[in-house]
């Protein structure tokens, strides 16, 4: 089931979300839900809170659906190393419509538990690197506004506030 995409300004995006901690057909559905969600929005990752849901689960595709081998799932993601510098344009489908060059680590190593609640680690450098931290990031409530110059996010919240406004920010 495609559901609905959190957008900037509501509190569970700028929220904490809590650790997994049952393993079962609750959680295969979202991130089953999740996958859809994304899919159907075209985006590279997502994390559980963009679908209101404040749980530390995050998924990643950055063949967007392309390559049956890139998707992957994250539960309970904890950075174990990362290493070196890359700077790229990103994006949120959480808000939409802006995107903006970002500095993140060129490579990073992970441990994390799968839907199964297995854990396993992995690395990822280039695209990955920078999907699996942006999601890293949303499950402790940062968003990728954090990562720019004061001025560049201020200017960008006042926008959204506009367009918060004239009703063009579902
Ligand atoms: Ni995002």
């Amino acid at each position: 089931m495609i559901r609905r995409i959190v957008k900037y300004g509501e509190p569970v995006l700028e929220t904490p979300a809590q650790p997994v901690k049952e393993f079962g057909p609750e959680l295969e559905t979202l991130v089953a839900d999740m996958f859809e969600s994304m899919y159907a929005n075209k985006g590279v990752g997502l994390a559980a809170p963009q679908v209101g849901v404040s749980r530390r689960v995050a998924i990643v595709d950055v063949s967007a659906g392309e390559d049956p081998e890139k998707p992957f799932v994250l539960v309970n993601p904890e950075i174990v190393h990362k290493s070196g510098s890359q700077r790229g344009e990103e994006g949120c489908l959480s808000i939409p419509g802006f995107r903006e060059e970002v500095t993140r680590a060129a490579h990073v190593r992970i441990k994390a538990q799968n839907v199964k609640g297995e854990w396993f680690e992995m690395e990822g450098t280039e695209l990955v690197a920078r999907a699996i931290l942006h999601e890293r990031d949303h499950l402790d409530g940062i968003l990728f506004l954090q990562h720019l110059s004061p001025l560049k996010r201020e200017l960008i919240k006042r926008k959204i506030k506009k367009l918060i406004k004239a009703g063009e920010w579902e």
